[in-house]
């Protein structure tokens, strides 16, 4: 039997490759459309020797309709379409703010464009809770208001929110999309043949730690361990990103079988929240290496304490997370060792 199509944009990416292997696990056939702008096509060498087949892949930029349509047209019927595609850095959006607005803004509207054009209905979103800035009450639900993003990549999200709810709700519109909220994705697949690659000095806490622990880095910097959180550092839900690529079968699932709102909204996030210190431990507990770290000054912008109430995913999803924060973080050192070799 044909295997329903599915186009994943950023298919390539972080968490875009581990969703192209769940995908095809859970029995659809995905198709991936990346520029290759912060990812590689060693990427899809590591899907195939995981899958044991060749996902189809397309080198176009999502800005491009003529392209867009080209893919389209030459796929054939494609049911739904996984919208990963987007610069994602908060600080460099500081920077290229018109980039930023551009590519993750711009996309959108010329992918919708073209879903249009050719009668494709289902659209998953890659949205983020950065959306709820520095929230007034946790854990946040879904509910929780949005507050004014403190950067540009955290208005593109929020945008992009805005234009899904109003494409959707225009009385002739047939889109009906899912935006999923992540999260801070973590860890790679158990394979070590697709994960995380970050360029560069990594801003983010994981890819920092395996870089520390790996010798690559001199020393991990917290920073800062005075804020009002038991043990001073800030908190997060850390979800490991196999378990957050199984939201999106979870989302196309209840997209084709017309479930729920034309718009729906879904935290994905553990429901627990772990402080950069309890990363640290975890870290050190999960793979038995030491990590070198000092205590450094608090960085701007960042939010102290945020993590999901994932009850509304629990219960109208059906969607769950099952990996602990060790073997997450056990899966992050393994393909960090793989990266190396
Ligand atoms: P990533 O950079 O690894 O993947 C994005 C992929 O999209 C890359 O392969 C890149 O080459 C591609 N891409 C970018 N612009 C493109 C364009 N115009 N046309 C075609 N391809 C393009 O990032 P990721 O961590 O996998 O994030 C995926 C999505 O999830 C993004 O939308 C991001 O904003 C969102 N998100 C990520 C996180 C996170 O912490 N990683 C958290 C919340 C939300
Ligand atoms: C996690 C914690 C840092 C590095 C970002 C985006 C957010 C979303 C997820 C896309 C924080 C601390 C970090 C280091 C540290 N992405 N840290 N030393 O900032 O929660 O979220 O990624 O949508 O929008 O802002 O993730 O990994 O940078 O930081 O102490 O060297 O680790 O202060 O408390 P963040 P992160």
């Amino acid at each position: 039997m044909d295997r329903t199509k599915i186009l994943v944009t950023g298919g390539a990416g972080y968490i875009g490759s581990h969703a192209v292997v769940e995908l095809y696990n859970a029995g659809y056939q995905p198709i991936i459309v990346d520029n290759f702008s912060n990812s590689q096509e060693s990427a899809l060498v590591g899907i195939e020797q995981i899958l044991g087949v060749k996902v189809p892949a397309h080198r176009i930029d999502c800005n491009d309709a003529e392209a867009l349509r080209a893919v389209f047209a030459e796929e054939g019927k494609l049911r739904g379409v996984i919208h990963f595609a987007a610069y994602k850095a908060v600080g460099e959006s500081m920077g290229k703010p018109l980039e930023y607005y551009q590519n993750n803004v711009g996309s959108l509207l010329t992918l919708l464009q073209v879903m249009r054009e050719f009668g494709v209905e289902a659209l998953v979103f890659s949205s983020s809770c950065t959306v709820y800035g520095v929230p007034d009450a946790l854990p946040v639900t879904e509910l929780t208001p949005t507050k004014k993003a403190n950067s540009p990549y955290g208005a593109t999200k929020q945008m992009c929110e805005d234009i899904l709810r109003d494409v959707a709700a225009a009385p002739e519109a047939s889109l009906r999309t899912i935006l999923l909220r992540y999260f801070n994705p973590i860890g790679a697949h158990e394979s070590a043949l697709i994960g995380e690659l970050p360029l560069g000095v990594p801003q983010n806490l994981i890819p920092y730690v395996t870089q520390t622990a790996a010798g690559i880095r001199e020393q991990l910097t917290i920073h800062g361990d005075t804020y009002d959180t038991p043990d001073g550092t800030n908190i997060r839900d850390y979800v490991h990103v196999v378990d957050l690529a199984k939201a999106h079968v979870v989302a196309v699932e209840r997209l084709l079988d017309a479930k729920g709102e034309k718009v729906d909204t879904f935290n994905v996030g553990t429901g627990r929240g772990n402080s950069v210190l309890e990363v640290v431990q975890a870290f050190e507990r999960a793979t038995g290496e030491k990590l070198n770290y000092k205590i450094g000054p608090p960085r701007p912008g960042d939010v102290p304490a945020i993590y999901a109430d994932v009850t509304k995913s629990v219960q109208e999803l059906g969607f769950s997370t099952s990996t602990s924060l060790e073997d997450s973080l056990a899966s992050a050192w393994k393909w960090q060792q793989a990266l190396m070799s």
